[in-house]
């Protein structure tokens, strides 16, 4: 697949890498790509380091959102045109002591994160993944072949969840589908399973006591 990593730190340098190990043409943008050099060294062949606008314009099958949450309505808005129809995998989390006084209208609104992501990137189909995990241990637990941790994702339709799950699972982590957008509040900062790195059993006995409570 051909994937356009907007916001290349922490999350989406780490991503785009094992996406890249995994035989992914990954194209890393930021507002700054003369800054990610080290990071296409790093990443290999198949990829290359673009301005967010080439990102886009490239027509990628998926985009990653790895940028602070802030950026979401600008980015939205500035190339509505260009995602179409693609497959948005929202990694975003609002935090107003970073993002201001949006992110804060976000956490106290009846709608989940990805919710509000799925709004402003309306003609796309929006999964959320990758929010819950901390760094580190998507830096350093990808690739394993037993105990596994697991990334919980949810998805807007077939094609949002059928490509999310393929792409948690390309690269060595354990999926487990928590259902559709609405269905996040559980994976937002501060809730049941945010910041937690689980195998798939315990993950899945955490996210089934969110619910029969
Ligand atoms: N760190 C974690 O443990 C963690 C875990 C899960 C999810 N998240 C979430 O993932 C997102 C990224 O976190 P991170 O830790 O990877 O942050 P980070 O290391 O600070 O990286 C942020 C990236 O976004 C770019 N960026 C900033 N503003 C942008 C804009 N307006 N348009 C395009 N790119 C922009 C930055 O580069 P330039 O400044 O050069 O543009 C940088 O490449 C956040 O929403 C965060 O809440 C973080």
């Amino acid at each position: 697949m051909k994937i356009g990593v907007i916001g290349s730190g922490n999350i989406g340098g780490n991503l785009g890498k094992h996406w890249a190990k995994a035989g992914h043409e990954v194209l890393f943008s930021s507002r700054h790509p003369e800054e990610l050099g080290s990071l296409v060294q790093e990443a290999g062949e198949n990829t290359k380091a673009v301005s967010v606008t080439e990102a886009f314009e490239a027509d990628a099958d998926v985009y990653l959102l790895a940028m602070p949450f802030k950026a979401i309505n600008k980015i939205a808005e500035l190339y509505a045109g260009e995602y179409g129809n693609t497959v948005i995998i929202d990694a975003t989390n609002p935090y107003p002591q970073r993002d201001g006084e949006m992110a804060q209208e976000v956490r106290d609104a009846n709608y989940n994160a990805s919710e509000y992501t799925a709004m402003k990137f309306s003609t796309a189909k929006t999964a959320k993944a990758f929010n819950t995990i901390k760094a580190k241990h998507l830096r350093d637990q990808a690739f394993r072949n037993s105990e596994k941790l697991t990334i919980p994702f949810a998805a807007q339709d077939e094609e949002s969840k059928s490509i999310t799950r393929q792409l948690i699972e390309d690269i060595g982590f354990d999926n487990l589908y928590i259902g559709s957008l609405s269905d996040t509040r559980i994976m937002d900062p501060e809730q049941a399973i945010y910041g937690k790195s689980m195998e798939r059993t315990a993950l899945k006995e955490l996210v089934d006591s969110t619910r029969i409570r």
